[in-house]
């Protein structure tokens, strides 16, 4: 597994790879693994002939600075399990690499980024958008690799590659979790115990608004009142925002007649925890059976 740092010599390499016919994925991370990021590059490996994955704290997409200084960053841990994971190449550009001195041209996916993370953390999505974009540029793979666990950016990515009609293809990631159900996150290591302990209520919230609907219930308001009522169960959480929204278009969904996403973020302290779940309307999930 070779470590990359420079903008040039990643080009080079994937050229190269181009040349000898190989397909490429890039699993983009900011480093501080777990088990849900090693979930992407497997998927990764069975899209393509070889693995790149990025590992970039990105300055553009922290709105606050404290969240930014505070991001476990340790490359020497990450570059170890990406080597046991089968990766071929780890980029790990400075910052001062991605962004020349003066950039001035950013990526802002208009209406996706200013609904549900992007009403409460701005600036945060067009950080995203413009390095994913830059990553595509640099490394030109065939596929990407997301995690669902961050529904939002996914639809955001996927939307960007489509308006800006890039060669690369989007794949989804289902959403690894925690024994208990606690989404795994490179920030669930900034929880207490106490705080880890309460931050189970995100995954409880998404379930009793499944059983929800499981039930039959269609009503947009109901089930975010019953996810919300989960929440404010737990006195060490605070919630952000609990909404359905349309699986693509992430706007409100008032009456579920098909599905929805359910998307939750919580504070635990001074943890911010994003969640969701995909909820199938009972009748629609019958006539899936059936189909
Ligand atoms: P990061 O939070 O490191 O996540 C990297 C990728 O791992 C994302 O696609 C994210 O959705 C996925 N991921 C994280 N936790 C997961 C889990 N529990 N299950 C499945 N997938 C999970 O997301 C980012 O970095 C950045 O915004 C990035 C896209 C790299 C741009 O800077």
């Amino acid at each position: 597994m070779r470590t990359i740092q420079n903008v040039q010599a990643m080009r080079a390499w994937s050229r190269e790879a181009r040349k000898e016919g190989a397909r490429i994925a890039l699993v983009p991370t900011m480093g501080g693994l777990h088990a849900g990021h090693l979930s992407l590059v497997e998927i990764a490996r069975r899209h393509a002939d070889r693995v790149v994955a990025s590992v970039f704290v990105n300055p553009t997409q922290f709105d606050r600075d404290d969240d930014f200084a505070g991001y476990p960053r340790d490359l020497a841990r990450d570059q170890r399990l990406l080597a046991e994971a089968g990766i071929d190449v780890v980029f790990a550009p400075k910052p001062a690499a991605v962004y020349p001195e003066g950039a001035v041209t950013f990526v802002d996916v208009e209406d996706l980024s200013v609904l549900l993370c992007g009403a409460h953390r701005p600036g945060h999505f067009r950080g995203v958008a413009t390095v994913v974009t830059k990553l595509f540029t640099i490394i030109e793979p065939d596929v990407g690799v997301f995690g669902e666990k961050d529904y939002q950016q996914l639809a955001i990515i996927r939307r960007l590659v489509r308006d800006l009609c890039l060669a690369v293809e989007i794949v989804g990631a289902p959403i690894v979790r925690e024994a208990d159900g606690l989404a795994m996150s490179s920030r669930n290591t900034h929880l207490d115990t106490p705080g880890r302990a309460a931050a189970v209520c995100l995954s409880r919230a998404l379930l009793a608004a499944e059983t929800l609907v499981a039930d039959g219930e269609h009503d947009g308001a109901t089930i975010e009142a019953a996810a919300r009522a989960a929440i404010e169960a737990e006195p060490l959480a605070k919630l952000e925002y609990a909404s359905l929204v349309d699986a693509e278009a992430l706007v409100p969904v008032t009456t579920m007649i098909d599905r929805g996403v359910l998307a939750l973020a919580v504070w635990v302290g001074k943890t911010r925890l994003i969640d969701n779940q995909m909820l199938v309307a009972k009748a629609a999930s019958a006539e899936r059976r059936s189909a």
